[in-house]
């Protein structure tokens, strides 16, 4: 029986548990032409919320396009990207693609290429000696283009947008404020993860994208959804177990989507059907899996400085998210107020740890777990 409980990858059907609200108020702002930023820590499900909510539009109605960022390092290939995106989800017809591809774009050249299983993908070029400029906007309106033509609401997902932050030139972060503050028809979902980039990017008023989109920041899965979620999944495999474990489970892993899957993973792994998960099947997961992690996080650690290792330890014991600068934390952990500031400002340039609540938590929960366990 394969392991029902996944990490890692998108996860939607079987695999995906609750975000009933979250897909209710994002399907509003797909249907009311909204601008919403998405933002979240890492692998808190925001691209698979998304792609779920993108699947379920009705294509009468609706074209979806989603445009990961990840892989563009700059303004060409960030045009390319959304001439790609936009293309493939207008016409899916291979002797219709390179046709749609000339129709939508003026300054980029579409060329198709078939794979062996006859599925038609098409890339972009840029004419010769042209500006970007012009090609970042030919993309950049495409969608808006596309919702003239086909008299349908058009919903555009620019994943991981902090990537536009990371290009050398910031020509693709002006134009875009310029261009989609002027298209109709068009609802945009901007999904981001370095919180710190995101919010310089959105809420610094010197940065073109400033209060341009509504906000929406993802949370945690609560453990009243991931009960029945984890109980189901136990059950159907006669690996009965109760409900204060799963509770027990979501505690060690605070709700986050990722790692509850990955700690659920392994304890659904351990024990065999027809025998009853017990707490010390638990315990044994997790020892196995911060074993298994611990020479990477030994690395981390490594790379750290002394200042930044008694705030990490100081912060490891905290219940939900630290309050590193407090007096009594300082004392606890013989830190002076100016090198936990300056240790802090460090590890969340490295992403190692972030801001929630007024606090700050340590990013990777599991990280946290073997730190606390020092
Ligand atoms: N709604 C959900 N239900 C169950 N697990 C989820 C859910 N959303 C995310 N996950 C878990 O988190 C992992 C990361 O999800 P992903 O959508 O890639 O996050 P992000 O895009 O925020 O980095 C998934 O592989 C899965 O294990
Ligand atoms: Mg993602």
């Amino acid at each position: 029986m394969v392991n029902p409980f996944q990490y890692g990858g998108i996860v939607d059907d079987e695999s995906f548990c609750n975000r009933t609200q979250e897909l209710h108020d994002l399907r509003r702002a797909a249907e009311n032409g909204d601008r919403l930023l998405v933002y979240a820590e890492r692998r808190m499900g925001k691209t698979s919320l998304i792609k779920r909510l993108l699947k379920r539009l009705p294509k009468s109605s609706f074209i979806a396009i989603y445009v990961d960022l990840w892989a563009t390092g700059g303004s060409e290939s960030f045009a390319s990207a959304i001439a790609k995106a936009t293309a493939e989800a207008a016409e899916t017809r291979a002797d219709k693609l390179l046709e749609t591809g000339k129709e939508l774009f003026k300054h980029l050249i579409p060329s198709v290429t078939i794979d062996q299983a006859g599925n038609p993908s098409i890339e972009f070029g840029a004419r010769q000696g042209l500006d970007t400029v012009p090609q970042i906007e030919d993309a950049l309106d495409a969608p808006a283009r596309l919702a003239l033509k086909r008299k349908k609401q058009i919903v555009v997902v620019y994943d991981e947008i902090q990537r536009i932050a990371e290009y050398s030139e910031d020509t693709v972060e002006r134009v875009m404020r310029s261009r989609i503050q002027q298209h109709q028809g068009v609802s945009y979902f901007f999904l981001g993860s370095r919180k710190h980039l995101i919010r310089q990017m959105f809420t610094q008023e010197s940065r073109p994208l400033f209060q341009s989109a509504g906000h929406y920041p993802l949370s945690t899965i609560a453990t009243a959804h991931w009960i029945p979620f984890i109980r189901d999944r136990f059950a159907g495999a006669d690996k009965p177990l109760e409900d204060s474990l799963i509770e027990k489970l979501c505690a060690r892993t605070e709700g986050h989507p990722y790692y509850t899957q990955h700690l659920a993973h392994d304890l659904w792994e351990i024990v065999l059907p027809g025998h009853a998960v017990l707490a010390e099947d638990l315990a044994r997961a997790e020892d196995t899996l911060l074993q298994r992690l611990g020479h990477t996080y030994t690395v981390l650690l490594e790379r750290t400085t002394e200042n930044q290792r008694k705030l990490l330890r100081g912060m490891s014991s905290a219940v939900h998210e630290a309050r590193p600068f407090t007096s009594e934390f300082l004392r606890k952990n013989h830190l002076a107020a100016s090198s936990a500031h300056r240790a802090a400002e460090g590890l969340l340039s490295d992403d190692v740890i972030d801001r929630e609540n007024g606090g700050f938590i340590i990013s990777d929960r599991f990280f946290k777990i073997w730190l606390a366990r020092l």
